[in-house]
């Protein structure tokens, strides 16, 4: 029997309801969800992701597709990374974010080897293990969706893994509001400076620094190269 619920309280106070396995099949068996499952550079963001029963079931589905539009295990280390960065989740229970992050490690890891070994005859290559987890940690964010920000009061950043040709990938950094306000890339906490009550018993800059997102700039790099996370 499949888990649905954790506790009534959870249920009550955060609308903590998991979807059952054959209905997540039959809601990603949609046409519409197909074509871009299809598609390696779809994005799919679940706003209130829980221990991942979409988003694990998106990644085993999209590892597929990049196993079928590979040639060699070479590109396949390149194509199943591109798949994982495809996909984005926020959860708000710390609890929750935990399992949804082993689950999308464990998934990949499982997949990305089995299909190495069966499709390519091919070695495991511990760089793509280690990028993974890197876009995994990324890409799986602790946070209030509707008011987008994290544990801490920060605001949620989230990286685009831009394919740039050559096999390599530009990482670039910005944060939910300017994602939801199309307000590019430079990420500039809108609406922090307001937030903020000056006269507050507390250190100015402490306060500053903790609502200021520190907005990284990555190298272009491999896609394997990815767990190396150099910033220019
Ligand atoms: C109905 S469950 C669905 C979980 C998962 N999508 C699934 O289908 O199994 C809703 C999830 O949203 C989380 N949640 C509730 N309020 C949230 C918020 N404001 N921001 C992000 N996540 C939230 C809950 O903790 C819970 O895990």
């Amino acid at each position: 029997m499949e888990k649905v619920i954790k506790s009534s309280d959870r249920v009550k106070d955060h609308g903590e309801v998991f979807t059952p396995k054959r209905i997540v099949n039959l809601m990603l068996d949609q046409p519409e969800i197909q074509s871009k499952i299809n598609d390696l550079q779809a994005t799919f963001f679940e706003p209130s992701a829980g221990e991942g029963a979409f988003l694990v079931e998106l990644l085993k589905r999209k590892l597929k597709v990049a196993k079928n539009k590979s040639v060699s295990a070479k590109l396949f280390n390149t194509k199943s990374l591109l798949a994982l960065s495809t996909l984005y989740g926020i959860e708000l229970l710390e609890d929750n974010v935990e399992m949804l992050v082993m689950n999308m490690i464990t998934t990949f890891n499982i997949e990305y080897s089995n299909i190495i070994q069966e499709k390519f005859g091919g070695k495991v290559n511990q760089h793509v293990f280690d990028s993974a987890k890197v876009i995994i940690q990324a890409n799986m964010v602790q946070g209030n969706t509707l008011e987008k920000i994290t544990s801490d009061g920060s605001p949620i950043i989230f990286s685009e893994w831009k394919p740039v040709s050559g096999n390599k990938v530009q990482r670039t950094e910005y944060t939910f509001e300017s994602i939801i306000n199309q307000s590019g890339p430079t990420g500039t906490v809108q609406g922090a400076t307001e937030e903020m009550d000056l006269f507050a018993d507390t250190d100015f800059f402490a306060d500053l620094q903790k609502k200021e997102p520190r907005m990284k700039k990555y190298a272009l790099c491999g896609w394997t190269s990815i767990y190396k996370q150099e910033i220019v």
